[in-house]
């Protein structure tokens, strides 16, 4: 736990209007027990008023938290979060940002340490996998980035691509209750449907990984008339799924619980648990598929996915192949 000093005096007025819970708290009060002018308490209400925080004022009543808005916030994702490295240290916010994963990559190239994340409402050039844009409108999605320092080899990397995928997975089921699936590597489905991508980057210092990036994005409060045309028919959302809108903060909260968690079980039991559990959602095996990979299609049957992640398909002309990135259909 921090000591007060280490918060600012909105941080610490927030606190005070959560613990009213929903209730009047004078401005006097707040005067005394913050040791600051009513003017100071009057300035730091305006402050969190512009973050989005709903609060009532009465000249004889005081204030009144009437809401707190459906942003990711970084005191409101830290508030309850059960992790003790991911999401604790710094959370980097904006409304709206080109791309987190890129906002992330510099945070590591200059120093910053496992477990930072990076969050946006927003982002206008979010990142796909293979090149391709990410649609990131305001407010209807998470898009965050998490920085790791794994003591790894470059060769181990799609591991955690596999390893995130599940986790993300397993915390989607847990707090929408939908039946979340996995698409080889990473896509996260619903429906059939695309609901999140993960986009995992590394820097590489000689042989070592550096620094690795996990960007997350996951569709959250969209209809399926929200998206472009071109995506209509191939995504989906939490809310379209669901048919209902679901506020973002509790899924970002259990996301990090489940990603903390899972990145534990790899550290302390290898690989070959999450792969299972991994499979579990992906539902994959035995099915007829294309690969699209080095400009070329493969087809065939899901033999395997080995030790590393890989596929293996049993490719209709050429038998067995190993692919450890690529865009899969079912066909
Ligand atoms: C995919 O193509 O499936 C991966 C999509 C990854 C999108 C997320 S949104 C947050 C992070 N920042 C980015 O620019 N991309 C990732």
């Amino acid at each position: 736990m921090k000591s007060h000093a280490a918060h600012s005096t909105a941080e610490l007025l927030r606190r005070e209007f959560k613990q009213a819970e929903g209730r009047w708290v004078s401005g006097e009060a707040l005067s005394r027990k913050l040791q600051m002018s009513r003017t100071a308490v009057w300035k730091h209400v305006c402050t969190l008023k512009s973050e989005g925080y709903r609060i009532a004022s009465s000249p004889r009543k005081g204030y009144m938290l009437e809401g707190i808005p459906d942003l990711l916030l970084p005191q409101e994702v830290r508030e309850g979060l059960q992790t003790s490295r991911i999401g604790q240290g710094e959370i980097r916010y904006r409304r709206r940002m080109e791309s987190t994963n890129l906002e992330a990559k510099a945070l590591a190239a200059a120093g910053a340490a496992e477990g930072t994340l990076v969050i946006a409402e927003e982002q206008t050039a979010g990142k796909g996998r293979r090149g391709r844009h990410w649609f990131s409108p305001p407010g209807a999605g998470i898009y965050l980035s998490l920085i790791l320092r794994p003591d790894i080899q470059p060769q181990e990397a799609p591991r955690f691509a596999l390893l995130t995928a599940a986790a993300v997975a397993a915390a989607i089921r847990e707090v929408t209750r939908l039946e979340a699936t996995i698409k080889w590597p990473n896509d996260l489905l619903a429906g059939g449907r695309k609901l999140g991508g993960i986009l995992t980057e590394i820097g590489m210092d000689m042989d070592r990984v550096e620094y690795m990036v996990i960007g997350l994005g996951i569709n959250v409060n969209l209809e399926r008339k929200d998206f472009p045309p071109e995506l209509e028919e191939l995504a989906t959302s939490i809310q379209a799924e669901a048919g209902r809108f679901f506020p973002r903060l509790p899924l970002v909260r259990r996301i990090l619980e489940s990603f903390e968690e899972t990145y534990a079980a790899y550290r302390q039991q290898g690989f070959a648990p999450i792969l299972k559990r991994w499979q579990s959602y992906a539902e994959m095996m035995g099915r007829r598929i294309a690969v699209a990979s080095l400009g070329q299609t493969f087809t065939g049957e899901v033999m395997d996915f080995d030790a590393d992640g890989f596929l293996v398909l049993r490719e209709e002309n050429r038998g067995p192949m190993r692919f450890f990135s690529g865009d899969v259909s079912f066909v």
